[in-house]
């Protein structure tokens, strides 16, 4: 019998695996969903045509560039423009006051490669709110960042974004947004406004700001419970009175953030941060 991805590598050697790379780079992988690691680990391992789990053991232990790529196979960088339309709708029509004079800071937890973040930009000047907010993008993808940074898009890519896009902007064009050149778009600069990106691992790093919006949407799936408590207890430090906190579609909230946030909106999946008495 072939060697399929089933048989790639078993939960042990995950486990060995992620032990070693947290020794070797410190980055600890131990608190990840087994599932989507695993899945990650088989991503990785058939893109690089390699056979057994030694192979690619030695690979990303002696190859630290090498490592440093194969992040992004293991994490799961998959993300869109607009994605889930009803979300932006609900921000434009029910959070951001329009054309309001008090300024506010965002963060995007987990940003990949930045097609939230200029959702973000271009339903903030919509509302005509883009000078006053502050937007701050992280996420632990260094390959992910460069490519969010330069807001670059291949054509084909904007293809798929084009249904999300006219959910929310029916009569407006993906060109007044993007410049197209070639085989890219690239995000107008006028859209690139009060915005930095930069490294920051949710599983260690502390965030010594406040915000007002925190959008970690997509990430918290792919931790498992105790992981996914310290990122809400990070998350909710991190916000301000009555701060908002959006997380994705598919994303649970554990009942430990039960307890530090009430829901806002159920569909869209807003949370308010609870005032803490005592
Ligand atoms: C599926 S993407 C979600 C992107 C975007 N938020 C969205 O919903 O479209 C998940 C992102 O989480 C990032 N990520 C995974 N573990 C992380 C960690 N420990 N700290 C920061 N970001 C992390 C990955 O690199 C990836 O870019």
């Amino acid at each position: 019998m072939g060697i399929g991805p089933p048989n790639m590598i078993n939960d042990e050697e995950v486990s060995s695996l992620m032990v070693a790379i947290n020794n070797r780079y410190g980055l600890d992988f131990t608190n990840y969903e087994q599932t989507s690691l695993k899945r990650g680990i088989v991503r990785l391992m058939m893109k690089h045509r390699m056979e057994s789990s030694i192979e690619l053991w030695s690979k990303v232990l002696r190859d630290k560039h090498f490592f440093d790529n194969a992040i992004d196979d293991l994490l799961v960088n998959l993300t869109e423009l607009f994605r889930n339309p009803d979300v932006w709708i609900k921000l434009r029509d029910d959070i951001l006051p329009k054309n309001s004079d008090s300024s506010r800071k965002i963060w995007h937890a987990g940003c990949s490669t930045g097609e939230e973040v200029y959702t973000m930009s271009f339903v903030l000047e919509e509302s005509g709110l883009l000078a006053k907010t502050k937007i701050t993008a992280t996420d632990l993808s260094t390959s992910a960042l460069n490519k969010a940074i330069k807001g670059e898009y291949s054509t084909l890519l904007m293809t798929q974004y084009l249904v999300p896009f006219l959910k929310f902007f029916p009569n407006k064009d993906l060109k007044d947004y993007f410049d197209y050149k070639d085989a890219y778009a690239t995000v107008k600069s006028k859209f690139q406004f009060n915005m930095s990106f930069r490294k920051h691992n949710l599983v260690i790093d502390p965030m010594n700001e406040k915000f007002d919006i925190i959008l970690c949407r997509n990430v918290m799936i792919y931790f498992d419970q105790k992981l996914k408590i310290r990122v809400l207890d990070l998350l909710f430090d991190s916000l301000n009175e009555e701060g908002l906190l959006i997380i994705g579609y598919y994303d649970i909230m554990p009942d430990h953030g039960k307890m530090l946030f009430d829901i806002y909106d159920v569909k869209t999946r807003m949370y308010k941060k609870k005032a803490m008495t005592g």
